[in-house]
């Protein structure tokens, strides 16, 4: 079957306005990994577990907006506290209440959480960390993992795609004081973290690797880490952007009994709005207090003009009442997961392996004698354009939207039906 040409059959308003969308930006879009060819279908609205294009067709969405949508599209509790928000006004620029609202939850579910910082983007709050992991160490180097994804900044824009030893950009400056290590494999992360552990500042990882391929971390993997940083007086930096209220309300760390310095929140936090969390214990966070310190003792980490503004406040605190008052959402959405990760591993009967935590999973289609998935090495060698054709024929045949090539997220609307009918799909598809 011809899913190339079906999909340009039933996208020809798509085709037309992103064409359109092509001369006025880079490759069409503002976010690089939202582009895919023929040309990505262009949304005109979106509710509950569907996207809407343009051309007025239905997809059930596993992308769920960079999967910060834990609740769906347009969930009613988050919609009408943005109403209400935006009757009183969408922008202040000054202290307001909906902040201390959101962090007053944060703080509680997340115990490391003793000083919170609000900004726009993921981006910004690792940029932040990074900074602020300098400032209180005086050491400059910042140690991440291999195919760790932590957002655009230049601190951290290194060894994100394989191969990993080439530089990800041109005009990135000071490369030399991002070092990478392999995730999930100890001993040789402390080889390589004891090289530079005279100038090591910190250590940032994620406790599943989302970009690199939806890996879960060994939670002696982190603890071994986290104990090379307290006896070298680095900071353990974790990046639970994706992972924070996705399979529990709170975030990984705790369950693993991990102490981390810093902790960067971003996603399902904002509710679907922009948002970015530095967040972390009192004597750390305080590097960035500005008052009455000299500009060499503090961390200058502290602006952006949308940063802790009241819309993204009050979706994100919406949000997470809804979380906290409905604690069956994780163990529901948990299962889901567990379900389809079952599912499609006996479908496709060995040629992929499914990895993933709770309502998180993503599909590797093995080559090169892979057999098991562990890091963004073995994710790298798996065969990703078969991962995108899958993902394709789902979108133009089925009406099933992953973002090609990237892992799916489950959120509260999706049902078991909708999950079946991903498997009959992909049934379909290896028939
Ligand atoms: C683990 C992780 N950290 C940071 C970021 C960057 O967040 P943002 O895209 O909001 O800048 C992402 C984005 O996907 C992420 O997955």
């Amino acid at each position: 079957m011809d899913y190339t040409k079906e999909y340009k059959k039933k996208t020809p308003q798509s085709a037309k306005i992103f064409a359109k969308s092509s001369k006025l930006h880079v490759n069409g879009v503002s976010h690089n990994i939202r582009f895919y060819e023929p040309y990505p279908f262009v949304v005109k609205k979106s509710s509950g577990k569907n996207l809407i294009d343009v051309d007025n067709n239905k997809y059930t969405d596993y992308w769920m907006g960079h999967w910060s949508l834990i609740l769906g599209h347009g969930q009613k509790n988050v919609k009408d506290a943005l109403k209400k928000q935006l009757e009183k006004s969408w922008m202040y620029g000054t202290v307001n209440e909906q902040t201390i609202l959101l962090s007053e939850l944060i703080a509680k579910a997340v115990p490391v959480a003793e000083k919170i910082r609000y900004v726009t983007s993921g981006t910004e709050a690792t940029m932040y960390a990074v900074r602020l992991a300098r400032s209180v160490t005086e050491r400059k180097i910042i140690a991440k993992i291999d195919g760790g994804w932590h957002g655009y900044t230049s601190d951290l824009l290194k060894s994100v795609n394989w191969p990993f030893s080439e530089s990800e950009s041109s005009g990135v400056l000071n490369e030399e004081k991002i070092v990478s290590i392999p995730y999930n494999n100890l001993e040789e992360s402390i080889v390589i973290l004891k090289k530079h552990a005279n100038d090591l500042a910190g250590v940032i990882i994620e406790p599943v690797l989302g970009g690199g391929g939806c890996i879960p971390a060994d939670s002696d993997y982190l603890k071994g880490i986290q104990e090379f940083c307290k006896k070298n007086n680095s900071l353990f930096i974790l990046d639970e952007i994706v992972t924070g209220f996705r399979f529990r309300y709170g975030c990984v760390y705790p369950t693993m009994k991990l102490d981390p310095d810093i902790v960067t929140l971003g996603k399902i936090v904002g509710g679907g709005m922009t948002i970015g969390v530095m967040c972390g214990k009192k004597e750390i966070m305080e590097y960035a207090d500005t008052t009455g310190k000299k500009k060499s003792e503090r961390s200058y980490v502290g602006g952006g003009t949308f940063s802790a503004n009241p819309t993204s406040m009050t979706s994100g605190f919406a949000t997470l009442s809804v979380l906290k008052n409905n604690k069956s959402i994780h163990s529901t959405i948990n299962s889901l997961g567990d379900y389809a990760r079952k599912e499609l591993s006996k479908v496709f009967d060995g040629k992929v392996i499914i990895t993933g935590k709770g309502s998180l999973f993503m599909t590797h289609f093995v080559k090169d004698g892979i057999t098991e998935i562990t890091n963004a090495t073995q994710a790298s060698k798996c065969d990703t354009n078969a991962l995108h054709d899958y993902h394709f024929k789902m979108i133009a045949h089925d009406g099933i939207f992953f973002l090609p090539g990237k892992l799916g997220a489950i959120s509260s609307i999706h049902t078991k039906q909708d999950i079946k009918k991903m498997i009959l799909s992909t049934e379909d598809y290896l028939n």
